[in-house]
This record gives C-alpha cells, sequence and structure tokens, in this order.
C-alpha cells in the first residue's frame, strides 16, 4: 500500500458489529472511504453516517459477492483494500452436523471471502496493487468440540490465504490473514447446546455462557480475552504491511500456546 497517511478505499464486511465495526470504525479513524457490507442496514448507515461512504446491506450467503465489489468500486472510484470479516458459527456435535448448517458456514466463511478476494484484486491489479485481508479463526487449527463444519471453514480460507497470495503477489496484491482466538462479541455469547438439549431458559442462558467465558479467560495467558479492537489493529497493521503475504496471524492472547502442559 501507499504512505500510511494516504486516504484509501476499502470494502468491509461484518461491518454492522463485533470485529468488523472496529476494523470499520479504526479505518473511518484514520480518514478511509469505505464500502460496508452486513445484512443490518441500520447498524451500517449509524456507523458511516454523514460521511463519502458506501453503505451495501447483503446477505454473503445469497447475494453475489463479484457484484457488491464492482458496485464498491465503482461508488468508491477504485479500490485499495477488502478486509473479509464476516462470518458465522454453530455448534454441533459429531453426529449431529447436518448438510444445510455446514453449507451455510461454508458459503459465508468461504465461499463469499474467496469471491469478494478474487474480484477485488481484479480491481486492485488495475489500479497497480493493494491490499487483502481475511478474517480466520484458531479454530482452524487447534480443534475444539462441535466447531467441525466451522473449523472447516475457516482452515479452507487459511489455504486459500496462501495460493491467493501466491498467484496475487506479482501483480503487487498481498493477501494475509488474522486468525483470532476467543474474542468478546456477539459470537460467543452463545450457549453450546448439544443435539436434544432443551433450549435454556434466559436466566441460565446468561450464567452458562459468563461460566463459559470465564473458562475460557482462564486458559488465556494474557489472562483475558480479546476485544475487537486487539483484532482490528493486526488488520490494520496487515493492511499495510508491505512485505508481508500468504501469512495467517494468530491474534489470541497466546491461547495457541496451550496450558504448558507436556
Ligand atoms: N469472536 C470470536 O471469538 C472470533 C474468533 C475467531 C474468529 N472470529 C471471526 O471473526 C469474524 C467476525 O466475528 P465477530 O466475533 O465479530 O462476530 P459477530 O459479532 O457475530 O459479527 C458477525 C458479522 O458478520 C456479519 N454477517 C454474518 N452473517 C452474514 C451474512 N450472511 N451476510 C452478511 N454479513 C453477515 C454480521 O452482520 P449482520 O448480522 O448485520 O449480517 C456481523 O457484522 C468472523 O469471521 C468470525 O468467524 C471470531
Amino acid at each position: 500500500m501507499s504512505e500510511a497517511s494516504a486516504c484509501r478505499h476499502v470494502l468491509v464486511t461484518g461491518a454492522s458489529r463485533g470485529i468488523g465495526r472496529a476494523v470499520a470504525e479504526a479505518l473511518l479513524e484514520r480518514g478511509d472511504r469505505l464500502a460496508v457490507v452486513a445484512r443490518d442496514r441500520a447498524a451500517l448507515e449509524g456507523l458511516v453516517a454523514g460521511g463519502q461512504h458506501v453503505v451495501l446491506p447483503a446477505d454473503l450467503a445469497k447475494d453475489e459477492p463479484r457484484a457488491l465489489v464492482d458496485r464498491a468500486a465503482d461508488a468508491l472510484g477504485g479500490l485499495d483494500a477488502l478486509v473479509s470479516c464476516a462470518g458465522i458459527v454453530e455448534y454441533a456435535e459429531v453426529g449431529a452436523i447436518t448438510r444445510d448448517a455446514l453449507e451455510r458456514q461454508l458459503a459465508v466463511n468461504l465461499v463469499a471471502p474467496v469471491l469478494l478476494a478474487q474480484r477485488a484484486a481484479r480491481h486492485m491489479q488495475r489500479a497497480g496493487g493493494g491490499s487483502i485481508v481475511l478474517v480466520s479463526s484458531t479454530l482452524a487449527t487447534r480443534p475444539v468440540p462441535m466447531t467441525t463444519a466451522y473449523a472447516a471453514s475457516k482452515g479452507g480460507l487459511e489455504a486459500a490465504t496462501r495460493t491467493l497470495a501466491l498467484e496475487l503477489g506479482p501483480a503487487n496484491v498481498r493477501v494475509n490473514a488474522v486468525a483470532p482466538g476467543v474474542i468478546d462479541t456477539d459470537m460467543v455469547r452463545v450457549v453450546r447446546t448439544r443435539a436434544g438439549e432443551a433450549t435454556p431458559t434466559p436466566k441460565d442462558a446468561r450464567s452458562r455462557i459468563d461460566a463459559q467465558l470465564a473458562a475460557l479467560r482462564a486458559l488465556h495467558p494474557r489472562g483475558r480475552l480479546g476485544t475487537p479492537a486487539d483484532v482490528a489493529e493486526s488488520v490494520l497493521h496487515l493492511l499495510d504491511a508491505d512485505y508481508m503475504t500468504g501469512t495467517v496471524v494468530a491474534v489470541d492472547g497466546g491461547l495457541s500456546l496451550g496450558e504448558g502442559k507436556p
């Protein structure tokens, strides 16, 4: 990318909340012009109100990612960067994984980001180069029960990060990924129920979520869960890091190190 002070045109998916919103806020802070994607139009409009930005409400499981990229590039007058944050997780133990749930997670977490990246790279190549950051997960390489479909989607995304980087490097388009650990967003504030288990009452759900998060916090050498801003910081670094491509950077407070047990 060009010098850090230049205004860039950036497409950010998943910008309505969580990590994607923190990325978008950090980019707005430094003066970039954004095209923001998610299903929640009102949240996107609230995020970029009053600026020269583009709101593109879309369902990445259904809508055509390539058309979204073209609309973003046309409205912004080019595209320098893509940050693909939108993602979903549906917990299910082996034996309870359905084709629909597997396909939903692959559609949003793998198919859409790859098609977005491919189309964005075309616009970037025309402009002389660009930078793409995809959001993976430590679950791609660190197995946790009930996440087979999600892990498969993120593992595929990491593999795609490397091949995209290899093919696009000569065109001056860099492709990297971040792999967050446990980041305190809506995504981790759900109860993981097993097949056949009754849906917990709201009060039970809250206390189970608190217990889940406390147990997770204890696994982190840094002693806390991550924040969306922690991830945004690494995304912005990768967007500008001219000699980094094809890498997956863990942003996990040391979670992947394990518990130090032999
Ligand atoms: N939180 C974590 O611990 C964690 C850890 C590792 C990786 N990640 C990854 O980080 C990324 C962001 O997660 P998060 O924690 O910020 O989750 P989140 O708070 O649940 O936000 C998810 C974002 O994705 C968007 N999204 C979901 N389905 C979509 C669809 N079909 N079409 C368009 N947009 C869609 C949502 O917007 P709408 O609902 O408005 O559509 C929202 O903006 C995901 O890729 C996730 O897999 C998260």
